[in-house]
């Protein structure tokens, strides 16, 4: 059995950003025209009216301040709500692999290898741009690896189950290095034109480069150790897909996008997260002590706050338990990885640290990582 590192991270942060302050005047002012538009039926009490949003309670419930997005244009158009993303034709790059190349080149060049030392991709993400061929041997030709790659879907949880899978195999033998990508296109697959969930994501890609801890070159962090975990749930639900597909008589689409019942969301997951990060530190033989930092999942602050006061037994102190959130709204499987990649660098060596995702399936992944 050999050990599995980290020696790479990257992230690709579109350069257009969405304020709280833009999001809700285009949201109100879609608003306003539908009301406008379904005034007899409203008035008639056939028909809700639809209510502002308000940045207040955006940064209230969330913690979310702003976010990136690959077309802000399509999306505070208030006759669109929705991004312009160009549709490729078969002979282009995906708009997945083109955006997970450039956070990969960026990871490769942190381990310090080139791309044909790759003989894994993993595209791990919570909406794959099409059935097949898997984004990940497009993304796989495109950087010039060799071996093989598949596409993998877990939700939010999507980059912890990967580095999980790249790590058992690197630990095996059947492969050496490994690159787990997550572009996260969310902006297509938000409703942004439903108040309750209209501010809550964002686009990126990250990439983590995983290799045989031997062939490490640089700064890397040994990966002690992995756990996945799952529980049915419909609280989080996309129904996408070629069943949905199939309905096409149905004029309502609504469920053929993110669909969430966050109240039930907050309290049903914050248990299972604390409970499984506390299971795999005891089983490790970690005390909260030992622990320097917690990448968590960035979905919403109010969650975070609770989960690392659960985890550590007290207020986390600055610094020891980071959020991106404010600065890139939830970005499903990447937001933990961006946390990783924007605040490991200070570690030193031996220091100890948890990245830990979770969301849609349910589902919880955790990985203990070293600084060697
Ligand atoms: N602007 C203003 N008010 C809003 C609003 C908006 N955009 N959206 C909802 N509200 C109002 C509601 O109408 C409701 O008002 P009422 O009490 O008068 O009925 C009130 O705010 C509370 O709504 P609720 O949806 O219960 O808000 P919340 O405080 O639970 O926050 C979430 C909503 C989604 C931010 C929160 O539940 C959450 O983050 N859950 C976990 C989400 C998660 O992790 N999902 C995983 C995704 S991968």
């Amino acid at each position: 059995m050999y050990r599995a590192a980290i020696t790479g991270t990257g992230v690709l942060t579109p350069s257009e950003v969405i304020t709280n302050a833009e999001l809700v005047a285009a949201f109100n002012a879609y608003a306003d025209k539908y009301n406008a538009a379904h005034a007899a039926e409203i008035e008639a009490g056939d028909l809700p009216a639809k209510a502002h949003s308000s940045v207040d309670f955006i940064v209230a419930a969330s913690g979310i301040e702003q976010r990136h997005v690959i077309d802000k244009t399509g999306v505070l158009d208030p006759d669109r709500m929705y991004p312009h993303l160009r549709a490729r034709t078969d002979e282009e790059p995906s708009l997945m692999a083109e955006i997970g190349v450039d956070a990969i080149n960026t990871a490769l060049a942190q381990a310090g290898i080139s791309a044909d030392k790759v003989d894994l991709v993993i595209c791990a993400a919570s909406n794959i741009e099409r059935a097949y061929p898997a984004v990940a041997v497009e993304i796989q030709q495109l950087i010039g690896a060799g071996g093989f790659a598949f596409d993998m879907n877990v939700a939010c949880s999507s980059a912890t189950f990967g580095i999980q899978t790249a790590a058992d195999m690197i630990r095996t033998g059947s492969v050496r290095t490994a690159v787990v990508v997550n572009p996260e296109i969310t902006s297509a697959h938000l409703e942004w034109r439903d108040r309750d969930c209209h501010f809550i994501f964002g686009d990126v890609a990250t990439a983590t480069v995983l290799q045989r801890e031997d062939d490490a070159k640089g700064d890397h962090f040994i990966v002690r150790s992995t756990r996945c975990a799952t529980v049915f749930s419909n609280n989080i639900r996309n129904n996408a897909g070629f069943m949905r597909m199939a309905r096409d008589q149905m004029d309502d689409r609504r469920d053929m996008q993110f669909m969430q019942n966050g109240r039930k969301v907050f309290k049903e997951v914050l248990p299972l997260v604390s409970q499984h990060m506390a299971e795999h530190m005891a089983d490790e033989g970690i005390v909260a002590d030992d622990l320097k930092r917690l990448w968590l999942h960035q979905a919403n602050k109010s969650m975070n706050d609770y989960i690392g006061k659960k985890v550590l037994g007290r207020d986390p102190a600055p610094g020891e338990q980071p959020n991106i959130l404010q600065d890139y709204a939830n970005t499903s499987s990447a937001g933990s990885i961006i946390a990783f990649a924007q605040h490991s660098g200070d570690l030193k060596s031996g220091d100890l640290g948890i990245i830990c995702s979770f969301g849609a399936g349910y589902s919880v992944g955790s990985v203990v990582v070293q600084k060697a």
